[in-house]
């Protein structure tokens, strides 16, 4: 039978990844660095049939048609022609972390679907080969099939882009507390940003420092500076949000509340506290902070009537492959 099933969790970025060189392979203009966020993840099981008429997608338990099927059709066809088939397939995925929560799926759900689809037709692929794949549904998934810290070479084009883990998980006991805003708009999805990202006159200077600020974002994970950590992943964020204001259309993420949080992270790291932010392509707020702190940030967070739940993840493993899996959970 041609079924398999994988677990991939989401990753939060401390060097951004903002922008393609190339869209259709979604190799990026620039290089980022990521930690792997264990505790949420998706399950995805992949099964190839010949009698479907196309290919199926379940997601959270509901059938989801239109362009979220049409995107997985895309990526499942770079999967078959590796594997020189053209079977239809039935993909059931779902994610443990609460739905409308605002926090992005795409890549714990195409490194979990790389894994699964590869597997289920027997393809013997290494992790930088997966990693690869991945990247054709969604550049950031790339860096969801490592394990632990992972830095994604930007490279330039199919062959030299692709992710690593430059420390495991256990390297250093990080802890994300991801703020989650009530009141999540729905946002520009981020591959529409990526497009927009050009169009800031901020864009070209963000990504000619990107490799100064990649080095010393690599430097204090390897070393576990956190301060030098907090400095450099407050910017880049900072960076990429300027860029995100100053497109055309602008793009504004931020609610009242993220600010709010912002200023709140700023007061306690003045207070001497190891705690830092940054902020994806949505309103919700990664506090980032040491194990030892945790349970203080996540109090303090959660006094603040403005954010309506906060998760904690630590550092998360690679994508790996499950036992069979038939949609809930
Ligand atoms: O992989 P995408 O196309 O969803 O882009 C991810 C963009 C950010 O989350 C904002 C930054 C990043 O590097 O993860």
């Amino acid at each position: 039978m041609r079924t398999a099933s994988a677990l991939a969790h989401p990753n939060i970025a401390f060097i951004k990844y903002w922008g393609d060189l190339d869209p259709g392979l979604r190799i990026a203009l620039n290089s980022s660095l990521s930690m792997n966020l264990d505790g949420l993840h998706t399950r995805t099981q992949v099964r190839f049939d010949e009698s479907l008429s196309g290919d199926v997608l379940i997601l959270d338990g509901q059938p989801v048609t239109g362009p979220a099927l049409d995107r997985v059709t895309r990526f499942l066809d770079h999967v078959r022609s590796l594997a020189g088939v053209r079977f239809p397939a039935e993909v059931t995925s779902a994610n443990n972390f609460p739905t409308g929560a605002g926090i992005a799926s795409s890549a714990s759900a195409f490194a979990a679907l790389s894994l699964a689809a590869a597997s289920a037709l027997g393809l013997s692929l290494t992790e930088i080969d997966l990693s690869r794949l991945a990247r054709l549904g969604s550049g950031s998934a790339c860096r969801s099939v490592p394990g632990g810290f992972v830095e994604w070479q930007a490279g330039s084009d199919h062959a030299s882009s692709y992710a690593y883990s430059i420390a495991s998980p256990s390297h250093w006991d990080l802890v994300d507390c991801i703020a989650i805003v009530d009141d999540v708009h729905k946002p520009t999805g981020s591959s529409e940003g990526h497009t927009l990202s050009g169009t800031s006159p901020l864009q070209a200077a963000r990504v000619a420092d990107t490799p100064r600020r990649l080095e010393l974002c690599r430097r204090a994970v390897l070393e576990r500076d956190f301060d030098l950590l907090a400095s450099i992943v407050e910017v880049d964020c900072n960076m990429m949000h300027a860029v995100m204001l100053t497109s055309s259309p602008p793009l504004v993420y931020w609610q009242p509340a993220t600010l709010e949080i912002i200023q709140s992270v700023q007061a306690w790291r003045g207070q001497g506290v190891s705690v830092c932010y940054t902020i994806d392509a949505g309103p919700n707020v990664h506090v980032i902070t040491l194990s030892s702190e945790a349970t203080r940030i996540h109090e303090r967070l959660r006094s603040i009537p403005s954010i309506a739940n906060v998760l904690l993840a630590s550092p998360g493993g690679p994508a790996r492959l499950t036992d069979p899996f038939t949609g809930t959970g």
